[in-house]
């Protein structure tokens, strides 16, 4: 019976080689396929639709800010691969997370969430805008809008008590990290000044991105080499920002590479190209042999959840980059063209048969599975498409959101009654602090023991 044993081997090898995901750039039916593949099991993650989930909430272990980065996975899904199969579930989510004043603090977000973590769904609307994705009705808040509120309401919490200047990675007092001032909280306010800024035309955001940029660099944020650049990840105000921490991060580097790129695009200031074209250089750490790694620790096999989803904003900030500064469309579609193969090979395994791993450079599924995982694949994969299609759009050449440059600084209408900040709610506020702040001391004390 050794024969029949046999055959069942290979049929068995058959088998999971037509659920593995198969790609040939050239043809784009193999790229469609693939792609469809990796953003089903994406979705397989999504439960927000079912009785008792939360609409646009992933499932646990996930966090409401790499809810955000996913939504704009599925938005680039949709665009490069022009298959809309979820675009009513992605403007559903979009909308039902906005919060009450429409600038992404949710209430069930507001006592945990940080400026990265508002910023990474306002960098989603902003896609949604410059990708003219459907606009909402009239009656909802409109894409741009959404961007526009986030990027103020961030904005606003500009520091200059300390630092000289820069936001803090918290927004509330009572969460750990508001002593530390971070690149991606700062880098996301640079790259959403950046890509306002060259959507509306409206000189305040670049005058914004300017400000940003040299805080970063003056700090030593953004390292001051001269062929290539890189991003550090924070430092605390207790030291007034002069212990770099050092660690750098494949959506740091992608943040301020992109955001360079857009402002290049924009201005065609010739400091712009020389600095994205120096953080294309330095975004070689995350490469060997061309495939994309998170180099701080993916080695290591250390890499939580929220460092798993990391690449996956890298491709997309590295795709636009390539649309706007023709310059670095070379090196940069090599990497996404390399690692996209790279991905489609180690997205094989699971119990369906295509579930993606963490590290491309194994030949076939490493173990490692989650939401992360197949993000990254797919900002891959779908980023090879980055120059066959129409670059992001403006609000003067095919944008059809609008806006309001006041957005989430106006007076809040008198209906929204609780929200107002009377004495008494800021009492109300203070003690709710001191609630969260004593428990969070009292279980770390309990830990500690
Ligand atoms: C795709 O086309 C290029 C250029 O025509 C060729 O070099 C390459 O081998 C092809 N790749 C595959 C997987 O067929
Ligand atoms: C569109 O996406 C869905 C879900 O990923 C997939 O089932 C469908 O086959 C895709 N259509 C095309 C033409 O690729
Ligand atoms: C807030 O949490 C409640 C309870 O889990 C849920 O029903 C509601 O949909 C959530 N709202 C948002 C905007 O997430
Ligand atoms: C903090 O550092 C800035 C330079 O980044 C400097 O201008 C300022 O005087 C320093 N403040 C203190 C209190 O040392
Ligand atoms: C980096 O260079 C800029 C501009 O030349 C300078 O202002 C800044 O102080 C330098 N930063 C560090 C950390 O040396
Ligand atoms: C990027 O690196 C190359 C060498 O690899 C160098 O020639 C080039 O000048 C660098 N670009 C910039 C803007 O420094
Ligand atoms: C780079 O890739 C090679 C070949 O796949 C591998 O042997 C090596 O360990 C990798 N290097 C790093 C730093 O992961
Ligand atoms: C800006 O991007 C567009 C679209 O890719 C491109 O045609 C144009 O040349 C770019 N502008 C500059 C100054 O590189
Ligand atoms: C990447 O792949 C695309 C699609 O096949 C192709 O058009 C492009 O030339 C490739 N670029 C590089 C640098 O490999
Ligand atoms: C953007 O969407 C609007 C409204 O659907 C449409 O009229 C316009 O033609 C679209 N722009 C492009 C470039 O497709
Ligand atoms: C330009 O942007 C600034 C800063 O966000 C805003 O205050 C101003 O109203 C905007 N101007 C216009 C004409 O939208």
């Amino acid at each position: 019976m050794v024969w029949l044993r046999y055959l069942i081997i290979q049929i068995s090898i058959l088998a999971s080689f037509s659920t593995a995901v198969h790609l040939n750039l050239n043809v784009t039916s193999s790229l469609q396929n693939a792609a469809s593949l990796v953003a089903v099991g994406l979705m397989d993650y999504y439960n927000g639709d079912q009785y008792g989930q939360t609409i646009g909430m992933f499932s646990n272990p996930y966090y409401w800010w790499e809810a955000g980065g996913a939504w704009g996975c599925m938005i680039d899904y949709w665009y490069f691969m022009q298959n809309d199969t979820y675009n009513d579930i992605i403007s559903q989510a979009l909308l039902y997370q906005t919060g009450d004043r429409n600038d992404y603090i949710p209430l069930n977000q507001s006592t945990t969430e940080g400026n990265d973590d508002q910023a990474f769904w306002g960098i989603t609307v902003m896609s949604a805008a410059e990708r003219n994705f459907t606009n909402p009705p009239p009656d909802k808040p409109q894409w741009l809008y959404l961007a526009q509120a986030v990027f103020n309401t961030m904005a606003l919490r500009w520091d200059d008590s300390t630092c000289n200047g820069g936001l803090r990675w918290q927004i509330f007092v009572w969460n750990s990290g508001y002593s530390y001032k971070n690149s991606v909280s700062n880098g996301a306010l640079f790259h959403m000044a950046a890509r306002l800024a060259r959507y509306t035309g409206n000189q305040s955001y670049v005058d914004w991105a300017v400000k940003v940029y040299d805080w970063m660099e003056k700090t030593g944020l953004i390292s001051n080499d001269t062929y290539f650049k890189f991003v550090y990840d924070g430092a605390s105000i207790e030291t007034n920002c002069t212990d770099i921490t050092q660690f750098q991060w494949t959506y740091n580097q992608g943040l301020i590479l992109s955001g360079c790129a857009y402002l290049y695009n924009h201005t065609e200031d010739s400091k712009w190209l020389t600095r994205t074209e120096q953080f294309v250089n330095g975004s070689a750490v995350f490469f060997n042999n061309s495939i994309v790694y998170e180099a701080a620790c993916q080695g290591s096999k250390r890499c939580d959840n929220d460092q798993r989803s990391f690449r996956a904003y890298f491709a997309r900030f590295l795709g636009v980059t390539a649309q706007l500064v023709p310059t670095t469309k070379d090196i940069i579609m090599d990497w996404i063209n390399t690692s996209a193969y790279a991905a489609a090979q180690a997205c094989s395994g699971g119990t369906d048969g295509h579930t993606c791993g963490l590290n491309w450079f194994n030949i076939g599924w490493d173990g490692y599975y989650g939401l992360g995982e197949q993000m990254g694949a797919l900002e891959f994969l779908v980023n090879t498409r980055a120059l066959d299609m129409p670059a992001p759009y403006t609000s003067s050449n095919g944008g059809s959101s609008t806006g309001n440059g006041a957005a989430g600084t106006e007076k809040p209408p008198t209906n929204l009654g609780p929200l107002h900040i009377t004495d008494g709610s800021k009492a109300g506020a203070g003690i709710i602090t001191c609630v969260i702040g004593l428990s969070i001391l009292l279980c770390t004390t309990w830990l500690a023991l």
